[in-house]
């Protein structure tokens, strides 16, 4: 039913349409920092450059779910969490972020396939070990399908990567064969 493959620029109109959908149910529903946006040139920069790597489940030619993978430690909370590398080793890192699912389209599991589809990506590249996420610790459907997928919670992310974001940070190391 569902296709997973890497969305392209001519996706970001509708992954902007997602995010703002997103803020707009919080804000309403007092949950505001539940979800951090992806600015629009952030999002076309790291297409384009390959900084990021955006997966999409299609339904029929639809983009019903999108996932993302940012690398290394912009924020600094995967070194406070393992004080033991060094300043050039950051990029056996990699984090899943802008996990949504259009509602129509809930209770398939499709975060969780998209992290496993993620995760897959992420083992083509050798040098990373190691996958994160980052969640607002009241966010139950998000956590709950991050520790499906074999995450431990961390505990909240330190430093803060977004302020006025709580966030826990959630981390498993790449199982490679
Ligand atoms: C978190 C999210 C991606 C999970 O979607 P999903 O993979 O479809 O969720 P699941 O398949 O695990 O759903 C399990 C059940 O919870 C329900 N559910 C999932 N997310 C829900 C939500 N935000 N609100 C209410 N119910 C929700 C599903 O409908 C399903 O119910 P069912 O068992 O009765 O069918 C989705 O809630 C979402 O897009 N949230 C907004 C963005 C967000 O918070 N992203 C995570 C940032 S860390």
């Amino acid at each position: 039913m569902f296709t997973i493959k890497p969305c392209s620029i001519e996706d970001v109109d509708t992954i902007m349409d997602m995010q703002d959908h997103v803020i707009e149910i919080n804000n309403k529903t007092g949950r505001g920092s539940w979800y951090i946006v992806t600015e629009r040139r952030d999002l076309v920069e790291g297409l384009k450059n390959n900084d990021l790597l955006v997966l999409g489940a299609y339904c029929n030619g639809e983009l019903s779910a999108c996932i993302a993978m940012s690398f290394g430690d912009p924020h600094g909370m995967f070194k406070t969490l393992l004080n033991n590398y060094q300043n050039n080793e950051d990029k056996q890192f990699a984090y899943a972020k802008m996990a949504i699912v259009k509602e129509a389209y809930r209770g398939h599991g499709l975060q969780r396939t998209l992290l496993r589809a993620l995760e897959a990506e992420a083992l083509k590249n050798p040098q990373i070990k190691y996958m994160g996420a980052i969640v607002h610790p009241d966010n139950s459907f998000s956590l709950k399908n991050v520790l499906a997928e074999g995450y431990e919670n961390k505990g909240r992310a330190v430093p803060d990567p977004h302020p006025g974001y709580p966030r826990v940070l959630l981390f498993k190391t790449l199982d490679r064969p």
